[in-house]
């Protein structure tokens, strides 16, 4: 150990480790250690055993039914892997000059003019790294057009719907904005009264998910979109559901003036766990000479990132954007091409069959066609049988599911969110209706199965609260040794 450390120091100091062409800084000789690491030495196969253990206990995409409503998690083709992962891509160096990245800066130009075309809005900056971090980027274009106008500091609200996502409050509170909240009216759609109340010339804009996250389209987004713009307020559309809706009817069109996509939901990448993602944002010519900076032109047959940009919020994140994102969904939107509608189509397809098997067994709140998911309630099990959403969630892991999200939104009591996604077939749908239908039996039956659950999985049930509260992040790696052996050992 001691002399391959020699060995690594005197290869940096004789420059043989890659410096990009950059200049190699010295390590001063006060700073420079004097004695080698401490790095664990262990065999190569117990390290391999530990991983492989630690994945088995993983759930994904790739090994089962995933219907976490509000996050898409449809199947991600093997082929956008290969393509990211191709030399010209993947090795590309983020300080490479513009000429020796034509391919790469095509393909995200070329992935500009198709998010422009599915949100019908003219530019788009592929910057934000998630949805989140879109909305914030929303948001941060909003005040620079209120300000260029001389109305920044008026114009200090935000309103958002009494079903908005967790983090369309705190993007509000971040971009320091005030926050309002509009109630939804028990059809599902924004409440008009309660709005025309609340949108005035402080009101700087609406945040709004449509179809919102009851998977419920707003019937009257035209007229909603008037009371605002009437205003002189402007609107903001988070675009993770836009799963639904996708060459069937654009956010543009519905007078959405700020959008954001989340590439790792509708545009497939595997997600889930922390990233990685992809949160572009599309605006209207207004709004254009506020994007980020730096934007991928094109100018003849040349492909360049433009940092003349004086009036731009600046940079959201490092380089142009999360590049390999770009490349899979890229890849994603090509494989379908024209008939990327299809994807919508079939998404929505889906969740109602789903809707439509499941809607006796739980109770429906809001009962009507819904877009790419749907929201029941457990409400009618816990007061028959003591029964909750989160132990039918548990229930379900039993069966190799994954849980749908559970009490989001807040206005359903119990809640339980689906959202099937185009990618799976009726046969696995329809083992996901036998299974929540069973489960509905059980809870009248054996309600304490459920409320033990789940009986299968590497752990039991875990008290969440603690293990937010208190989490043990180290696992050392005697212990995954010594549970191997357990395991091993049968006990
Ligand atoms: C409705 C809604 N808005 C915004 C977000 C935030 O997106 P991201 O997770 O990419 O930051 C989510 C994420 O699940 C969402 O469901």
């Amino acid at each position: 150990m001691e002399l391959i450390f020699e060995k690594s120091q005197a290869g940096r100091r004789a420059g043989r480790v890659p410096s990009y062409g950059l200049p190699v800084p010295e390590v001063p000789a006060g700073l420079a250690r004097s004695t080698p690491p401490r790095l664990p030495e262990l065999a190569e196969n117990e390290i391999v055993r530990h991983f492989t253990n630690l994945a088995d206990r993983n759930f994904g995409i790739d090994t089962g039914f995933y219907p976490l409503g509000s996050c898409t998690m449809k199947y991600n083709p093997r082929v956008n892997e290969k393509l990211a992962a191709l030399p010209g891509f993947a090795n590309l160096h983020p300080h490479q000059e513009d000429e020796g990245a034509q391919g790469a800066l095509e393909l995200m130009w070329e992935l500009q003019q198709i998010l422009a075309e599915v949100a019908g809005l003219p530019a788009v900056t592929l910057q934000p790294a998630a949805g989140s971090q879109g909305e914030l980027t929303g948001l941060m274009l909003m005040r620079a057009y209120f300000n260029d106008r001389g109305e920044g500091g008026r114009r200090d609200t935000i309103i958002t719907a009494d079903t908005a996502h967790g983090t369309n409050p705190a993007s509000v509170t971040m971009a320091g904005f005030r926050l309002e909240k509009v109630a939804t009216t028990e059809r599902g759609n924004l409440d008009l009264d309660d709005l025309r109340a609340k949108v005035n010339e402080r009101t700087a804009g609406l945040m709004l998910t449509n179809p919102s996250t009851l998977g419920l389209f707003d019937e009257n987004i035209v007229e909603v979109a008037e009371i605002f713009h009437d205003a002189g307020a402007l609107l903001y559309y988070d675009g993770a559901n836009l799963n639904a809706v996708v060459g069937i009817s654009r956010p543009g069109d519905m007078g959405f003036d700020i959008v954001h996509y989340n590439l790792h939901k509708t545009f497939s990448q595997p997600h889930g766990g922390g990233g990685p993602g992809g949160g572009p944002v599309a605006v209207r010519d207004a709004l254009e000479p506020f994007l980020p900076s730096p934007q991928v032109v094109r100018d003849g047959d040349v492909f360049r990132l433009d940092h003349d940009r004086p009036k731009s919020i600046g940079r959201v994140r490092g380089f142009a954007g999360p590049f390999g994102v770009f490349v899979r969904s890229y890849a994603f939107m090509r494989a379908y091409g024209p008939e990327l509608r299809a994807m919508s189509e079939t998404a929505v397809l889906n969740a109602n069959y789903l809707l439509a098997r499941l809607k006796d067994a739980y109770e429906l709140p809001y009962d009507r066609l819904c877009m790419h998911e749907f929201v029941l309630s457990a409400r009618r099990l816990k007061r028959e049988h003591g029964i909750t959403a989160l132990d039918v969630a548990k229930r379900l892991m039993d069966y190799d599911i994954h849980p749908p999200t559970v009490y989001f939104p807040l206005v359903v009591p119990e809640a339980l969110m689906i959202e099937p996604t185009e990618t799976e077939p009726k046969e696995r749908l329809d083992a996901f209706v036998d299974v929540m239908l069973r489960i509905a039996a059980e809870a009248a039956d054996a309600p304490e199965l459920l409320k033990d659950a789940p009986h299968e999985r590497p752990v039991r049930r875990l008290d969440e609260v603690k293990a937010a509260k208190e989490p043990i992040v180290k696992h050392g790696f005697g212990d995954a040794a010594r549970e191997g052996a357990l395991r091993a050992a049968g006990r």
